[in-house]
């Protein structure tokens, strides 16, 4: 046995999920491991897993399939199972895959340490409860470790809203919220381990209501809160719902100099029947209308979405309005997917949309936002933008960093660390980053 103990964590999912798996290091580090970027080294391998579409959900056990081999040479390695497709088949995995020796649930993560231990006295440990107590304030944290320029920080979990093809608020419980004290703690002590920009996570992030001085806090007010930081930059935050794109939020997009100007607003179809159908709560005008608000508070606002083709029942008249509707909005940066059933969903029980005509609507959707990302890349071109520097870039004297608007941006790099934030003039745009010079 190696000592001290490593531990190999592999994250699928969305950015919560990263979040999750860099809390849960910190947690395990507190318990005696290192991290590790080698399933063959480790000791502890976790699978942070995701449910939110099957293909994702299917790769766990296939993944879990490969540890096999590490196993029988190394009696010692202990395996886990995290993440959404824990909690939504918990003891399924237990039952399918005998490797599994720990399946920990979204919301126990903080039981982590204690489920490990016993784990490797030989027993099974399986935790999927909805504790009380809030997982974060339970983590143990390394406050003084070095981190790169920019961090995530979930500041809301789970979501009431039941969209009907939707998994999440079974996989995360209902909607929450940390207290802003604690957000704004985590940021400070981020800041002073050099983080400069921060992503506020949420499933719903703008449904953020934390407890605060005086009461209960919008996103909007931690983010001011959050802008009084010194050394903080750049503030972001995703993913958030329309119907809760309060005027305050839309307000602070024009009048705070650090949050950037980017936002991913996911409507899923621009066909108000699909809407409906979906359970979404708004209209595909009601959402037309409302990006015109932010764009007014914001004018160089890049929008990004989400888009689920092949709904249950959607026709071609439905889709074409969801072309019609990207056409109008003109998105800078899109994710779609083609509808799968999930298992306990309403609309899993519903008429499916024949698999190759989804297939084609995807590829018809995704040629039309491919479309609009290039020409939203190319009006870069000649302008300046602020950039984040990040990492050197994959050739010599190369640096890599993000936008203000999130695009990718490398330049010649004489003189720039990693953390620096510069002015930089776009020069050219190549499929998935912008090129430039540092002013
Ligand atoms: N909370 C966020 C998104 C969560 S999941 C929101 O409300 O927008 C991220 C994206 O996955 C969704 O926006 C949706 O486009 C997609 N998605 C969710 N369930 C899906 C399913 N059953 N099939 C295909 N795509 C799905
Ligand atoms: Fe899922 Fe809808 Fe909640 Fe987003 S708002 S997490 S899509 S149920
Ligand atoms: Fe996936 Fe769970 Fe995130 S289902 S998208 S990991 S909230």
């Amino acid at each position: 046995m190696s000592d001290p103990r490593k531990l190999y964590i592999k994250t699928y999912g969305c950015q919560m999920n990263v979040y999750d798996s860099e809390r849960m290091t910190e947690a395990m580090t507190g318990a005696g491991y290192v991290g590790t970027d080698s399933a063959g080294d480790a000791d502890l391998i976790l699978l942070n897993t995701c449910h939110i579409r099957e293909k994702a959900a299917e790769k766990v056990y296939s993944e879990l399939g490969r540890f096999r081999a590490l196993k029988d040479a190394n009696p010692d390695l202990r395996i886990g199972v995290a993440g959404c497709v824990a909690q939504a088949e918990g003891e399924e995995i237990m039952r399918r895959q005998p490797l599994v020796d720990l399946v920990v649930g979204p919301q126990s993560y903080h039981r982590l340490p204690e489920m490990e231990a016993r784990a490797r006295a030989g027993e099974k440990a399986l935790d999927t409860d909805f504790p009380e107590e809030d997982k974060f304030d339970a983590l143990k944290r390394r406050p003084r470790a070095k981190r790169g320029p920019t961090a995530f920080l979930t500041v809301q979990e789970g979501c009431d809203k039941f969209c009907a093809f939707c998994v999440v608020p079974y996989t995360r419980g209902a909607e929450a919220s940390r207290p802003a004290t604690r957000v704004l703690e985590e940021a400070r002590d981020l800041v002073e381990r050099g983080v400069r920009e921060i992503t506020l996570l949420g499933q719903n992030v703008n449904a953020y209501h934390g407890a605060g001085e005086g009461g209960d806090w919008s996103l909007a007010r931690l983010i001011r809160a959050l802008a009084e930081i010194d050394g903080l930059e750049r503030i972001r935050f995703t993913t958030s719902h329309p119907n809760d794109m309060s005027d305050d939020l839309i307000e602070a997009h024009g009048t705070c100099a650090k949050l950037m100007p980017y936002l991913h607003l996911p409507v899923q179809s621009g066909s108000d029947r699909i809407l409906k159908r979906m359970n979404r709560k708004h209209t595909a005008e009601g959402y037309v209308r409302l990006i015109e608000r932010i764009r007014a508070a914001r004018p160089d606002i890049l929008i990004s979405g989400d888009f689920i083709v092949g709904f249950p029942e959607e026709t071609e008249a439905d889709f074409q309005d969801t072309l019609n509707l990207v056409e109008e909005v003109g998105y800078g940066t899109a994710y779609s997917f083609k509808y799968s059933t999930r298992p306990g969903t309403p609309a899993a029980e519903r008429a499916q949309v024949d698999a190759a005509e989804a297939d084609a609507r995807l590829q018809r959707l995704q040629a039309l936002l491919t479309r609009q990302q290039r020409a939203v890349q190319e009006s870069m071109v000649g302008r300046e933008v602020g950039v984040l520097f990040e990492k050197p870039g994959r050739l010599p004297g190369q640096m890599v960093g993000k936008s203000d608007y999130l695009h990718a941006v490398h330049v010649a790099g004489s003189g720039i660390a990693p953390g620096d934030i510069r002015r930089v003039r776009i020069t050219e745009s190549g499929p998935n980053s912008l090129a430039g010079v540092a002013l």
